[in-house]
Parts: C-alpha cells; sequence; structure tokens
C-alpha cells in the first residue's frame, strides 16, 4: 500500500470456492482456481489497483454452495501471483497457530525478495475452531488468542529488522534464542503487516503492532465508529495505522440491475452454510456480532454499494471521507468486475481526487 493515491484500491481475491457471498447464485463458479485468481491478478495490475488480498482457510463451511470447500494456500498462491504481476502488492493470509515465526519470517523474507519487495502480510488469530481441532491445534480464549498474536509479529519484527543472530525472545507461546533469519526483506522496515478484526482485544493488538487495519463493516455507521477508533486509539500511541474495508461493488449501466442482482443473491442464500459459518463465528469472533443472515448472503459480510458507476465512486469519496485509507472491493463476477474498474470506476475517481 505504498501508492501515493489518496484512496488506495484492492481486490479480496476469491482464492476459496464461493468467496465472497453465502448463497447459490454464482456467476462464475470456478473462480477460485488458481488460473483464474492468475488471470484476475494480471488484470488486477493492468486496471490499476494497488494490491490483492486472500482468504486463508483450511476447510470449508459445506451447505449446497459448498462455502470455501476448496482453497488456495496462500504463500504460495502470493509466490506464483508475485511473479505473474510487476508492480501489484500481493498479501498473503496467515493464522499464528498454525505457522512458527521464524519459519513465517523465512517464507516472508522470500517472497520479499522475489517480488522485489512486494509483498505483505495479513496475520489472523484464527477463529474456525474446526479448522484448529482437525490439526490437533488447541484453540485459546479470545484474548489469549490476541497475546500470541502480539507475540508472533513481536517476534516477526525483530527477526525482521534486528542483527541477524541477535533476537532474543521468551514468553509463554514463543522461545527464540539467537534469532537468525537471513535474507532480511528488502522492504524497510519491513513488508507491511496487517490484522483483520475489530473486537476490542484486535483493535489494541493493531494499534499497538500492525501497519493496516482490514474490517468488514455492515454499515455506514460500523464503518465510522471503527475508523474513528482505530485512529484514535493509534495516534494516542504515536501510530499511523490504515483502515481498509471490504466493500461489495455492484454496479450497471442500468440503475435497476444492482438491485435485481441483489436479490437473486439473497434468493439463493445457502442457510446451511450461512448456519455452519455463524455457528463458528459468531461464537469466537467479536467482529460480526450484528451481521445478519442476509448480509452474509449478499456480501459474505462487507458493506454494499451498488448502482451506477458514478453511485459506486460516491460511495468511495462517502468512504474516504470518514476517514478510510482503502478499500478491499469484493466482486460478483470477479475477473469481469476488476477489468470494469479500471475502465469505468478508476477514471472517475481521478475526477474525484482520490486517485492520482
Ligand atoms: C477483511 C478481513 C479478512 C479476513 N481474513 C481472514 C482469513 O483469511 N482467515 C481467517 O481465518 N480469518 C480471517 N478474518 C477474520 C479475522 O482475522 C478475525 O479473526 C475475525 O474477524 C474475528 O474477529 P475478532 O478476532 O476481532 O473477534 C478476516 C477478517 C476480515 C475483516
Amino acid at each position: 500500500m505504498n501508492s501515493s493515491d489518496r484512496l488506495k484500491l484492492g481486490i479480496f481475491m476469491p482464492s476459496c470456492r464461493n468467496l465472497m457471498a453465502l448463497t447459490t447464485y454464482k456467476p462464475d463458479p470456478e473462480d477460485w482456481t488458481f488460473e483464474s485468481n492468475r488471470r484476475i491478478a494480471v488484470a488486477a495490475e493492468n486496471a490499476g489497483f494497488d494490491f490483492i488480498f486472500p482468504v486463508s482457510r483450511w476447510m470449508g463451511f459445506g451447505g449446497e454452495c459448498d462455502f470455501m470447500g476448496d482453497s488456495l494456500e496462500t504463500m504460495t498462491w502470493a509466490s506464483a501471483l508475485l511473479q505473474a504481476t510487476t508492480t501489484l502488492e500481493v498479501y498473503s493470509t496467515v493464522h499464528v497457530p498454525v505457522f512458527n515465526p521464524v519459519v513465517a519470517a523465512k517464507m516472508g523474507a522470500t517472497l520479499d525478495h522475489m517480488s522485489g519487495g512486494r509483498w505483505g502480510i495479513n496475520i489472523v488469530s484464527g477463529w474456525n475452531k474446526p479448522e484448529f481441532d482437525m490439526m490437533g491445534i488447541e484453540m485459546l480464549p479470545h484474548e489469549d488468542r490476541y497475546q500470541r498474536t502480539a507475540d508472533f509479529i513481536t517476534c516477526l519484527k525483530g527477526l525482521w529488522t534486528e542483527e541477524p543472530g541477535s533476537f532474543n525472545f521468551d514468553s509463554k507461546y514463543y522461545k527464540i534464542q539467537g534469532g537468525y533469519s537471513r535474507p532480511q526483506p528488502q522492504r524497510k522496515p519491513h513488508p507491511p503487516i496487517v490484522n483483520a478484526g475489530t473486537s476490542d482485544d484486535a483493535r489494541e493488538l493493531v494499534t499497538n503492532l500492525c501497519d493496516v487495519c482490514f474490517i468488514c463493516p455492515m454499515t455506514w455507521e460500523d464503518t465510522s465508529e471503527i475508523t474513528r477508533d482505530v485512529k484514535e486509539r493509534a495516534a494516542k500511541k504515536g501510530r499511523d495505522v490504515k483502515v481498509v474495508a471490504s466493500v461489495m461493488c455492484l454496479w450497471d449501466e442500468d440503475p435497476n440491475w444492482a438491485e435485481q442482482e441483489r436479490q437473486k443473491l439473497i434468493d439463493g442464500a445457502d442457510h446451511v452454510a450461512i448456519k455452519n459459518w455463524f455457528d463458528v463465528l459468531g461464537v469466537e469472533s467479536g467482529s460480526f456480532d450484528h451481521h445478519t443472515y442476509e448480509h452474509f448472503a449478499f456480501t459474505g459480510g462487507g458493506l454494499p454499494l451498488m448502482g451506477t458507476a458514478q453511485d459506486i465512486v460516491d460511495g468511495f469519496v462517502k468512504l474516504s471521507e470518514l476517514g478510510l485509507d482503502g478499500i478491499l472491493m469484493t466482486f460478483l463476477r470477479y475477473e469481469q468486475d476488476t477489468i470494469r474498474t479500471g475502465t469505468e470506476l478508476i477514471p472517475l475517481l481521478r475526477e474525484a481526487g482520490l486517485r492520482n
């Protein structure tokens, strides 16, 4: 996210089956495949996007739509997509309990070197208990989970920035002696570190240790409250943290089209998948308490923007005025809408002064 554009643009990529909405209405059901992700990444770079961002999953949520039943591992995914592109920033998402920080530091530095400093990391504490049960990993209580994530990030930063061989760390969760990881990343001080979560624990973590906070707000009020709060907490700590929101964008020349598509998504709501998703997420997360079944069927959790191209751009202007630094766009037809963002939205965003 190092461009000078006032509003950064990214894509929440379909790295898992049936993203983003939990519905059986899916115009391009095979968009999760690597070949499709590669085409979307190249189209994103050509369109002028700043970054792409995956979802990391280890097992799916079932239902007729087989929500996230297939998923691409995001370190290896990023490795290939960084090679397919030349300017785009590519993120990986790492579940703290699954990786040792020394391994993650080494993989991250490798991706940074392979790409000339275009890689970034989203570090998530995890909430999907069945995934951890499958691996025999104990799911900690929420607060402890975030303490471990804080330790993980401190280790990563130490390994990436301190004299190789000199980093020591000793906590309940990690013990590192003479931590050595070379090469260290080319990007200084280190690749951007993102956390995606908005519970109180997540807000503390992100404002203490991360560079960017990714959020999935359901309403304009949520967007405003979270953005203001994260910025204020960071400022009190003398830090600058960027806030980026996931936004489902549906637009067409026909102003009625988006509403018709919304109805199809909701009519196709996959109640089994939504229940499976919400049974775990609703219990284990502090970030999705207000989301409704209809909202999950329609946008998978992000803020909806609908109408014509101008309506989407007007929405982006409003989001920028609320203090957001970037948009993580989600689409109904990923490849097509990535290209259309370049031809239909970015020129209007330039006119609005949000893009150079
Ligand atoms: C934009 C965004 C992307 C996320 N990506 C992932 C992901 O790929 N894998 C995952 O397990 N959780 C992901 N999460 C979930 C969060 O990391 C977090 O665990 C969840 O929102 C619960 O919030 P809480 O930890 O603040 O209670 C994501 C959340 C957001 C907002």
